[in-house]
């Protein structure tokens, strides 16, 4: 899987840009899946036929990233720019950039009075190393993700974009993990979802389209464990975060007692989550139509929307085994 997950974090992939973490993800599942399709949004919907016995289920993990997209050419050349989802002015200066043709940049800061100072966004630019308007390589309206290679540092994986190429890389495995074993009682819709990074609207679509009994987004959480870090009961390699609540949905009940009892039979380690500041395609998923059981299994990961993302290893293994043991048993709400 490590193969993987270097792949997809290091793949470009903005928000509303998903096409080659598509394409990385449609080669990888293309032989487990019973069905592959791609809606007009961009979601690629995999689909693992159940049988017959079971609930339809949606799990979904976002292939969109943060990143920024162009929005003014000064005269000499520098770009202005906007953000693609909720990215800090604090990650900005110094970052490198890439834009699809392969172009790089890297933004940096107007005069500030003291170093100990913050710019807004708004007065950032990128450098793309051209020497005026006419010579810029980027035009307006341009997408570009931030750069940063993985590294595994002993056990411990960093990377941009782990936000939520991980919980792709959790998908697909699970996937896998289901189809070599033959069975399950689900008919499970896996979606690689689009632009959740700018409101969960590609699992939205996806979700009214599916009409499914239960949903299970895969996503990235904060942790409380660094030092003077916000008050949160949730540490990086202690197990898989089963989602309670958070700033956009509060997960059903049943699902989240059947999602304990399972990791509790074949002692997967586990942690409960309540996340105080963001949310996940769970949201969406729950009240699409005329709504699911929702609920949320969250990777632990330090450094959340900055180029440097760190999950452990260990749970990453841990939230696969979690959902395959979800997914290959009977779902009682
Ligand atoms: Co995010
Ligand atoms: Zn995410």
């Amino acid at each position: 899987m490590d193969e993987l997950i270097k792949n997809l974090v290091e793949a470009y992939g903005p928000s509303g840009f998903e096409d080659n973490i598509r394409r990385i993800i449609n080669d990888e599942i293309a032989s487990f899946a019973d069905e592959i399709s791609i809606d007009s949004m961009g979601n690629l919907i995999a689909l693992k036929k159940g049988d017959g016995s079971g609930l339809s289920v949606m799990v979904a993990a976002h292939m969109d990233e943060i990143g920024i997209m162009t929005t003014h050419i000064t005269e000499n050349g520098f770009l202005r720019f906007t953000n693609i989802g909720g990215v800090r002015p604090q990650t900005l200066m110094g970052s490198r950039i890439q834009f699809s043709d392969g172009t790089t940049g890297v933004i940096y800061t107007e005069k500030m009075d003291s170093w100990n100072g913050l710019h807004g966004q708004d007065k950032h630019y990128i450098d793309v190393g051209a020497t005026s308007k006419e010579l810029c390589p980027v035009g307006v309206g341009w997408a570009a993700s931030f750069v940063r290679p993985f590294a595994d540092i002993g056990g411990r994986y960093i990377s941009k974009s782990m936000d939520d190429r991980i919980g792709c890389a959790v998908g697909v495995e699970s996937l896998r993990r289901i189809s070599e074993v033959g069975t399950t009682p689900h008919d499970i819709f896996f979606v690689f979802s689009v632009q959740e990074e700018v409101g969960t609207r590609g699992a939205q679509t996806a979700a009214n389209a599916l009409k499914v009994d239960v949903g299970i987004a895969l996503d990235v959480t904060l942790t409380g464990d660094t030092p003077e870090a916000e008050t949160m009961a949730v540490d990086l390699g202690a197990g898989p975060a089963i989602k309670v609540k958070d700033s956009g949905m509060i997960s059903h009940a049943g699902l989240v007692r059947q999602m304990r009892s399972r990791a509790e039979e074949r002692n997967i380690p586990y942690q409960m989550e309540v996340l105080e500041r963001g949310s996940t395609d769970a949201r969406s998923i729950q009240i699409a139509g005329a709504g699911c059981a929702a609920g949320c299994i969250s990777i632990p990961c330090r450094y959340v929307h900055t180029q440097s993302e760190m999950v452990d290893a260990n749970d990453v293994e841990n939230t696969v085994q979690l959902l395959v043991e979800i997914l290959s048993n009977p779902i009682t709400l």
